[in-house]
């Protein structure tokens, strides 16, 4: 897939290029273990490692900091998941599969739902339609609320890693 869009905005929320000058607010969200550890990823543990991840990972195509509109700041992230990835999990590869977290201070605030209509928006109208897929570790009662408002049906469980991942589907 191409990169189409650079920005996105809705009410609250811009989504946005991850940039370096990211990696002090990024650290101090991912670094809660209750962030990364539910999302399948090591919290981190320091501003250097996040710069790295904002360089190694975030940099990856359709892959967005979750910015509040009043101040910029990075509070989150949405994207695209790497259909390798996906494909681990019964997920079609001509499908697309998204992922989100958000930090703490921010949750129960509907935002990430807000992102989700977002980037549900753009990747059905610049990148084609496409069927999209939210999965989470069963048990993250959050993810599941998150997909569940956003229209996303249960459709089978995967067992990666004895762990059991819940795939939901939005077609
Ligand atoms: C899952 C997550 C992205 C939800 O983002 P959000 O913007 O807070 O989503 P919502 O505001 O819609 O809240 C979703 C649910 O979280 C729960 N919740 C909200 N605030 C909460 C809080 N402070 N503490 C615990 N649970 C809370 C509620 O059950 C809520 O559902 P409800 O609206 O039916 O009450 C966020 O909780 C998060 O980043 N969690 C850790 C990482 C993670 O699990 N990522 C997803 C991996 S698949």
């Amino acid at each position: 897939m191409t990169e189409i869009m650079t920005h996105l905005s809705s009410a609250r929320l811009t989504l946005r290029r991850w940039r370096e000058t990211d990696a002090e607010t990024l650290y101090r969200y991912a670094s809660y273990p209750d962030v990364g550890n539910p999302a399948g990823w090591p919290p981190h543990t320091s501003v250097e490692m996040s710069l790295e991840v904002i360089r190694a990972v975030f940099s990856a195509p359709h892959t967005f900091a979750v910015a509040l509109k009043s101040t910029d700041e990075a509070v989150g992230c949405c994207g695209v998941v790497p259909s390798e990835i996906s494909c681990e999990k019964g997920i079609p590869r001509d499908d697309v599969e998204i992922g989100y977290w958000l930090g703490k201070p921010y949750w129960g605030q509907g935002f990430i739902p807000e992102a989700v209509e977002l980037l549900t928006g753009y990747i059905e109208n610049q990148l084609g339609h496409k069927r999209l897929w939210i999965t989470f570790f069963d048990g993250n009662h959050k993810s599941k609320r998150v997909a569940e408002k956003c229209g996303f049906k249960y459709h089978h469980t995967a067992n990666q890693n004895d762990c059991k991942e819940l795939c939901y589907v939005r077609d």
